[in-house]
């Protein structure tokens, strides 16, 4: 009945055993990487705020990793309600095709998850399937929680197969969700997950297979790029919507950046470590200046729009930058006497030092307005993740601190990357 079930487990395993599976002759080992682009869109028009969104997705990812580490039943509850929230009001896109001729979609680019699934405007614009073969499972992802309300995004589907379009690649197979009951995007039509396949492990109703081959993983089993890896860039900026992100599929784009693209490996703490998770240290002022962080887990996430560290670090990011929380905007606030004070973050990632300026740290000044901000403020984008250190999950590099970096999560190696670009000293804010 299911003849896949062999394909996939191969597809699941390490790189060196990959190449042993029946797929490892159709990779074509010259294909060129190719590239996405996709864009920011901001709309806080709604009532959430942009911290508590950010939050609100930190607290499904520890409750996720909380739950799919406690037994492995066949059904397991934490799978299949597995999903971190999405983010409304500053949305990462691109546009993706799904069948033959495509459906295009405007889907959020998430690391934080894996599943692809499209159609989440089921009265504007639904999922209209064609050429796609429905599996006859259901796919699941998020949980109705009123609790974290504004962050999460909930739907069930219908599981297709049907050939995905990323920019110039056409993805054979791919499965993904039709959605049936979508609640709480409003703005885009659902998710292309690129996170670790893992995350999809569960998903599907009944739980006929353990696991759903991301849209890299079968680009890369079908030959179509050669190196099992996503680069992502972004240059930051001070408009409100800005298209100059890019994702590239089977490589990196060097021309993105300018310093050597240091690896290190995907942390071991859980539950970081089920996400794209590095350890990494915060000091203030130099290298070797006061502590902000000290050297913990916690995620990289396309998902996150604020760089949210530890309650305790927070704290001590407060009284070193002399800021004040505002209580409109949720986001620290520096008068205009203080910015000149304002000095770089230096993250210890691996044996690489990565400096973060101060104004890598403000929220751009012309934006102030749409987070509800006064104009003369300077806001930061470092804020609380809502809890203490010491939680295996104890910051998210979220795109704000991404965008000044080139950032790669190599698959194959279990390991990710970052190299400067010339927007990492930018002065934009
Ligand atoms: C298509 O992919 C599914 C898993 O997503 C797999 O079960 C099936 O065997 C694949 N079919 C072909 C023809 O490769
Ligand atoms: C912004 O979000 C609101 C509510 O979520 C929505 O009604 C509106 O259409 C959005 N605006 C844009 C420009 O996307
Ligand atoms: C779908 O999107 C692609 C890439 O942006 C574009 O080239 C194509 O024209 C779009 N197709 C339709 C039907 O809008
Ligand atoms: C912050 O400063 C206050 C006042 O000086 C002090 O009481 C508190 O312990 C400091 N907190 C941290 C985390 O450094």
């Amino acid at each position: 009945m299911l003849p896949g079930l062999r394909l996939i487990s191969a597809a699941l395993l390490p790189l060196g055993a990959l190449s042993l599976s029946a797929n490892a002759g159709l990779v074509r080992r010259d294909a060129l990487p190719v590239t996405l682009p996709f864009a920011r869109r901001l709309n806080l028009t709604g009532t959430a705020k942009l911290l508590e969104l950010d939050q609100a997705r930190a607290k499904a990812f520890k409750t996720r990793g909380a739950s799919s580490s406690s037994g492995a039943g066949a059904f397991r509850q934490a799978a299949v309600f597995d999903t971190p929230a999405t983010n409304q009001a500053v949305d990462y896109t691109a546009t993706v095709g799904v069948g033959n001729p495509p459906q295009n979609f405007t889907l959020l680019i998430d690391t934080g998850s894996s599943n692809t699934w499209v159609g989440a405007q089921l009265l504007t614009k639904p999922f209209v399937p064609t050429t796609s073969a429905a599996t006859g499972n259901l796919v699941v992802r998020g949980e109705p929680n009123p609790e974290v309300m504004y962050g999460s995004g909930f739907f069930i589907g219908q599981e297709f197969t049907d050939t995905v379009h990323l920019g110039d690649l056409a993805i054979e197979n791919q499965s993904f969700g039709g959605a049936l009951v979508a609640e709480g995007f409003e703005d885009v039509d659902g998710i292309l997950g690129i996170g670790p396949v893992a995350l999809t492990c569960g998903t599907l109703i009944p739980a006929v297979t353990d696991c759903i081959p991301t849209v890299t993983d079968n680009a890369f089993t079908q030959g179509l790029i050669s190196a099992h890896e996503i680069g992502i860039s972004f240059e930051p900026s001070s408009s409100l919507n800005n298209a100059n992100g890019e994702l590239t599929f089977g490589g990196v784009d060097t021309s993105k950046f300018t310093g050597p693209l240091n690896f290190v490996p995907i942390t071991s703490t859980s539950p970081a470590s089920e996400f794209v998770g590095i350890d990494q240290a915060i000091t203030f002022g130099s290298a070797d200046g006061p502590t902000v962080l000290a050297s913990t887990s916690g995620v990289t996430d396309t998902g996150t729009t604020l760089l949210l560290i530890a309650t305790d670090a927070f704290d001590t990011y407060q009284n070193l930058t002399g800021a004040t929380l505002d209580s409109t905007t949720g986001l620290l606030r520096l008068d205009p006497d203080q910015v000149g004070n304002l000095q770089s973050l230096f993250f210890h990632i691996g044996d690489n030092v990565l400096e973060f300026t101060p104004n890598a740290q403000m929220w751009p000044r012309a934006l102030n307005s749409a987070i509800g901000g006064d104009a003369d403020s300077v806001f930061l984008i470092v804020n609380d993740i809502g809890s203490l250190s010491g939680e295996g999950l104890d910051f998210i590099d979220g795109m704000t601190f991404l965008e000044r970096f080139y950032y790669v999560f190599d698959i194959a190696n279990s390991r990710v990357g970052f190299a400067t670009t010339a927007f990492t000293d930018a002065t934009t804010n």
